[in-house]
């Protein structure tokens, strides 16, 4: 199909200093858990984006110096010539689709404890770990400011040499040269410090820096947030930033605009919509010549055609929508907009950062595994057979196997028990502020409806005789999985409540089964769904308390950046907090919780407790399947396997992902010891490569 010619202005070439981004696809910096540590798989992942169509590819944050260290974070780093190799592999990679390759030269300040090099943090002035570890930065003198000027240059010119087209000066984010830009951290009474002229004196000097040290070849960037400090959403506090910006304002040769409040502008979409940070950037582009690039989890090609026309910027920057598809420009130019698969904001792409784990993501299986599994997000190997797959269960995982197997050319039987596919997705996403996440589901659904040989069955509870006289030659059991009225007390799973007193769980409410009267949501899971419960059930008009064994409410949201808005979000609703209590027990009147550090009892008067502990496979059938009445293996006409929550509940991401893998693996031969390649540094055969 031809391009929408609604959508032709996002594919004019735009003009970066001294080189030219073929269209107005800009991947901005993210970060991948890969850096430094993992080059292979990042530079196959930043070329598949390439190929997708972004005009500009970004490194993550690239440390200059090893002072400059956020390890347990795995950042890239541009430290030496072995960096600069490492590097080439993924501009090599860009270069190839004809792309921009960007790098975003990084030092973190007091933001960076330095735990892996062991060298003494920096900052404009003595200031505490920004991120609470137990180790303070040093105020920089003179000859540190003179230090950090050459070591940006050189790493600008290592960039250069190993083959980027844009290097950036990142000046926000709460690193150190934001901090030498605000008037409240920046303290110095010498020519850094004071006016503005002064503060911005770091930031001006490293761009000139730079323009001078590679501006011949590569565009300078700098990224900056057009907000002075985080406040309500979607009412900026200015402060004097554009008086700052007018000082630089024609310095450099791209602005990419963010703005003060991390949480809003790489927003949940519990918390945050689309093109957030509208208000806070209109003034941007009125106040420089320069191109520039801003971001706003945008999805939708209509929103990104009207941010361009209505002047707030020139180029679309994109971190979660290139993760969760790299080829969202090639299917706007294709003129398969519908084929977008759209990024469900649940931010577990972040986790990987926070967990220095290669990233992944919910929507897109293929993120990360590109270069260790070989996958990639629009090919897929034909079907290695004529069988036929019977897939059970339309939840993430089995609606996941069904549409890659599809992809591969199988004959798919989907059989779902319900009328409407995506499981899971489909009742969480009724939960507050969880609608995004039936896109899981949507995406899934609209390409399995293009596939003449996918066949969908509702309302088809299948029994095990169902199964074997289907006549498939493979079957996948994706029944998922039901959330449990007991709780994992650190051994086994135990009782909370005296037989015929009810305990509530998550599927009860999303069932509309709510307690009667006040309620205590006991959160043993962790992640999104104790909070989203609890709202739910104030929503209802209940009285509410959270109750958590941890010492934070929602500990594992931390990794996805929810954690940084549940708890003042609860606590806006009227929902009562109580962290690091675990329950003991419920007698239908009251619940009794015990203090994890102190074991001090408190008792809390509850008409209701719901459960938000584990779950349980739903694997009867596939145990059904593949047991016989002794407990061996059943012989069967066709090979069967359980995939997603049915195996091991997890996130949906976990989902999706064992879905995609079992449709890859399905026909190929899998050498179970060693499963994928490891990107890791090889000595070599006889250890020439250990120095
Ligand atoms: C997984 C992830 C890692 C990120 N890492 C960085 C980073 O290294 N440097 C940076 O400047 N911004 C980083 N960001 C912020 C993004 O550049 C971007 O500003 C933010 O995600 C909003 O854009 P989006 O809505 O298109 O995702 C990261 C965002 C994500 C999702
Ligand atoms: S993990 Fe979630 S937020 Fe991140 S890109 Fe994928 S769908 Fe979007």
């Amino acid at each position: 199909m031809p391009r929408d010619p609604r959508f032709d202005i996002l594919f004019q070439p735009v003009r970066i200093g001294p080189v030219t981004a073929r269209n107005r696809f800009y991947q901005v910096p993210h970060c991948t858990g890969m850096g430094w540590m993992r080059p292979r798989m990042l530079a196959e992942m930043r070329g598949v984006k390439a190929e997708g169509g972004w005009g500009v590819v970004n490194t993550e944050y690239c440390s200059i110096h090893p002072a400059s260290d956020d390890q347990l974070h795995v950042s890239a780093t541009l430290w030496d010539d072995t960096d600069i190799r490492n590097h080439r592999l993924m501009t090599d990679r860009v270069h190839e689709h004809g792309a921009l390759a960007g790098a975003e030269l990084w030092f973190g300040g007091s933001r960076s404890a330095n735990l892996g090099t062991r060298l003494v943090s920096m900052d404009v002035a003595d200031r505490p770990n920004a991120v609470g570890h137990p180790f303070q930065s040093r105020a920089m003198d003179r000859e540190d400011i003179r230090n950090l000027r050459r070591w940006h240059r050189n790493a600008a010119l290592r960039a250069r040499e190993a083959g980027f087209d844009i290097v950036y000066v990142y000046a926000t984010h709460g690193y150190l040269l934001a901090h030498f830009l605000d008037p409240e951290t920046n303290t110095r009474t010498d020519e850094y410090g004071g006016s503005l002229t002064n503060r911005t004196r770091l930031v001006r000097e490293l761009i000139a820096d730079t323009k001078e040290a590679v501006g011949d070849r590569c565009a300078v960037a700098v990224r900056f947030a057009a907000d002075a400090e985080a406040g309500e959403d979607g009412r900026p506090i200015p402060g004097e930033r554009q008086e700052m910006f007018a000082l630089m304002a024609e310095m450099p040769d791209l602005w990419d605009i963010n703005i003060a409040d991390y949480s809003l502008e790489m927003g949940a979409s519990r918390f945050v919509r689309e093109g957030a940070l509208e208000p806070y950037l209109r003034w941007v582009k009125g106040a420089t010549t320069k191109p520039v690039v801003t971001v706003g989890r945008f999805t939708s090609p209509d929103t990104m055609a009207r941010w361009v026309k209505a002047g707030l910027t020139d180029l679309i920057g994109a971190a979660r929508p290139s993760i969760a598809d790299p080829f969202l420009p090639r299917k706007v130019e294709e003129g398969r907009v519908e084929d977008i698969r759209e990024c469900i904001g649940c931010n577990v792409c972040y986790s990987g950062d926070s967990l220095a784990l290669p990233i992944r993501c919910t929507q897109n299986p293929t993120m990360g595994e590109e270069w260790r599994r070989g996958w990639h997000p629009e090919r897929i190997a034909p079907c290695g057979s004529d069988a036929q797959v019977l897939v059970v269960g339309a939840g993430p995982a089995g609606l996941e196997a069904a549409r890659a197997l599809g992809a591969r050319g199988y004959r798919v039987a989907l059989a779902e028990a319900t009328r409407v596919l995506g499981g899971r997705v489909v009742r969480e996403a009724a939960l507050p502020g969880m609608r995004e996440y039936i896109r899981v589901r949507d995406w899934r659904e609209g390409q399995i409806a293009k596939m003449p040989n996918v066949e969908v069955y509702r309302e088809s509870r299948l029994t095990a005789d169902d199964v074997r006289s289907f006549g498939a030659g493979h079957v996948a059991i994706a029944t998922g999985a039901r959330w449990r009225r007991d709780l994992f007390t650190g051994k086994r799973f135990g009782p909370v409540a005296a037989p015929g007193t009810t305990v509530l769980t998550p599927d009860d409410i999303m069932d509309g089964r709510l307690p009667q009267g006040p309620a205590v949501v006991y959160d043993a899971d962790g992640y999104y769904m104790g909070g989203v419960i609890a709202e739910r059930l104030r929503q209802a008009g209940l009285e509410v308390t959270l109750v958590t064994p941890d010492d934070r409410v929602s500990p594992w949201a931390v990794h996805t950046g929810e954690g940084w808005r549940v708890p003042g979000h609860l606590m806006a609703q009227g929902i009562a907090i109580l962290t690091a209590h675990e329950l003991r027990w419920f007698d239908g009147a009251e619940v009794t919780l015990a203090c994890v550090h102190s074991g001090r009892e408190t008792a809390l008067a509850a008409a209701g407790l719901v459960l938000v502990g584990q779950r349980a496979p739903v694997d009867d059938l596939y145990a059904a399947l593949r047991y016989a009445p002794d407990g061996s293996h059943a012989p069967l006409p066709f090979t069967l396997a359980r995939i997603g929550d049915c195996e091991a509940p997890a996130i949906i991401a976990a989902a999706t992902y064992a879905g995609h893998l079992y449709a890859r693996q399905l026909d190929a031969p899998v050498d179970i010891d060693l499963p994928m390649p490891h990107d890791r540094t090889d000595v070599g055969p006889r250890g020439e490569g250990a120095k």
